[in-house]
């Protein structure tokens, strides 16, 4: 590998590839055995192998092989791995999976060699797979989805959405969650809300909610802003592990429903599907909990806290009392046909918190989102920065180390759409964009992952009740 850079490196240096230094890179060209599988093993084999949500696998070289262009040209792209963030203003993330300009030369200059086998002996073995739960061990209790879901062979299907009361007469503390499909080829993205239910709603025997008669409900795709609703976790395609300090935790809270929303990619075959909730409990005191809520909004813990809105220069105020569903009314819509249009959160931060991880969400339009925090001495930081948000790819982005915010500081959610002809994924540059759930209209969700640093739970709530399974 070392010497493949050498002579690579020394190309460049005398600036011109003259026949020579050409042969000699052939001659030393990276191979899949020595150089490559390395590479897939780590960087694409957690859904480049059977039974994942990839088109094919990648694991051996007869598998690889006549992927080599392709392999290439989506590595170049950086569209392989998927991943979002920009790494000159984006903080460092413990689950970053992208390339480096390194390897992303080496498999470029294996294809450009003819995609060579190399000696079978240089083989790294393939990595091994956890077939249970990824986070190891058994979790202390397991949720299953209320029912078995039958994905048909072919369409587009909406996101499904299923409901079940929280198991548990106290609130309880997580320190580790997993959301493990039961089919991993057909989850596409899978989420976990708590919720309230509407008044008057009720489920039917597989968890599916009816409305009274006359009420509508809010969202079709979505129930995200269902009353009293907070996102335990998602999972996509190599992200379904929510691992947090030891005494640090999520709550799981008595009383509410747990909302599993769940988006199906058909395989071309029917196939079934019964996800299933992992929870391990924190084994000492939890001090702290995790908190999600998206730029823009008040903290948690700020009673009556003003959400502040910027959409295009326009303000946007609401209060959490008054919730999603007013800022979803105010916000003005998208207009037709305009190519960056901007909508930017802004947190005050009422109190020192600690921040864990962001996650971007938005729909079709959505074309950009940054993460900035202004400090309490004017200085600015840009924490993550996304310049292409891909709707496809949901990535939780989770700092390698948490961020300490003092009070006074403001975190901001600077977010862009696109709703021109130049947009490939638009539905409708013609139409003015509403602010919903449903895929068709937006949504401006950059959910940032926090707690409060003077929060002690265990001064306030007898743990010991809540930490036997
Ligand atoms: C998190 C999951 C994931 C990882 C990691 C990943 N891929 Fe993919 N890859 C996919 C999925 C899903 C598709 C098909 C949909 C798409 O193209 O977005 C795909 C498509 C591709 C394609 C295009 C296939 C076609 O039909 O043209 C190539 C080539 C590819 N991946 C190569 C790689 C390589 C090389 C790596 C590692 C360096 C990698 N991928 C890592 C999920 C992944």
């Amino acid at each position: 590998m070392k010497h493949v850079l050498s002579v690579l490196a020394a190309i460049v240096a005398t600036g011109a590839a003259t026949a020579m230094t050409v042969r000699t890179e052939a001659a030393t060209a990276p191979t899949f055995a020595k150089d490559v599988a390395p590479i897939i093993f780590e960087k694409c084999a957690t859904c480049h192998r059977a039974g994942e949500i990839a088109p094919m696998t990648l694991m051996s070289y007869e598998d690889a092989r006549p992927w080599a262009k392709a392999i290439k040209a989506k590595v170049v792209s950086r569209e392989m791995p998927p991943w979002g963030a920009d790494h000159e203003n984006t903080l460092k993330m413990r689950n970053d999976r992208s390339l480096s300009e390194q390897q992303i030369q080496t498999i470029a200059a294996w294809v450009d060699a003819g995609a060579p086998r190399g000696n079978l002996a240089d083989m790294p073995a393939a990595p091994k797979f956890a077939e249970g739960w990824t986070y190891g061990r058994e979790p202390d209790y397991v949720i299953e989805m209320p029912t078995e879901i039958q994905i048909p062979a072919e369409g587009e299907l909406s996101v499904l959405n299923f409901y079940m009361k929280v198991p548990f007469e106290t609130d309880r503390f997580a320190q580790v969650v997993e959301l493990r499909p039961g089919n991993r080829s057909v989850v596409h993205h899978a989420s976990i809300y708590f919720t309230d239910l509407p008044e008057g709603a009720t489920l039917d025997k597989d968890g599916r909610m009816i409305l009274p008669e006359g009420r509508r409900n809010a969202g079709r795709s979505g129930e995200v802003g269902l009353p009293g609703s907070s996102k335990l976790l998602s999972f996509v395609p190599g992200r379904g592990v929510d691992q947090h300090r030891e005494d640090i935790g999520k709550r799981i809270p008595a009383g509410k429903y747990i909302n599993w929303q769940l988006h199906y990619n058909p395989t071309g075959k029917p196939e079934k599907d019964r996800s299933r909730l992992g929870i391990w409990f924190n084994k000492v005191p939890v001090k702290h909990e995790v908190l999600i809520r998206q730029a823009g909004d008040a903290l948690a813990t700020t009673k009556g806290g003003l959400s502040l809105y910027r959409a295009e220069g326009k303000e946007v105020e609401y209060t959490a009392e008054e919730g999603s569903q007013q800022r979803n009314r105010r916000t003005p819509n998208i207009p037709p046909y305009v190519e960056s249009w901007s909508l930017t959160g802004i947190t005050p931060v009422t109190e020192d918190i600690t921040l864990y991880a962001m996650s971007p969400h938005m729909h079709l339009r959505g074309k950009s989102l940054k993460w900035v925090v202004t400090y309490p001495d004017g200085r600015e930081q840009t924490i993550l920065n996304v310049p292409k948000f891909d709707f496809n790819w949901q990535i939780n982005y989770e700092l390698a180390e948490p961020l300490r915010i003092p009070a006074g500081s403001k975190i901001a959610g600077v977010g862009f759409y696109d709703n021109s002809l130049k947009n490939k994924w638009n539905p409708g540059p013609q139409l003015e964009v509403f602010w919903s759930e449903q895929s068709w209209d937006e949504m401006y969700q950059p959910f940032t992952e926090y707690s409060v640093d003077s929060q002690d739970l265990t001064k306030i709530v007898p743990v010991t009740q809540q930490q036997q399974p």
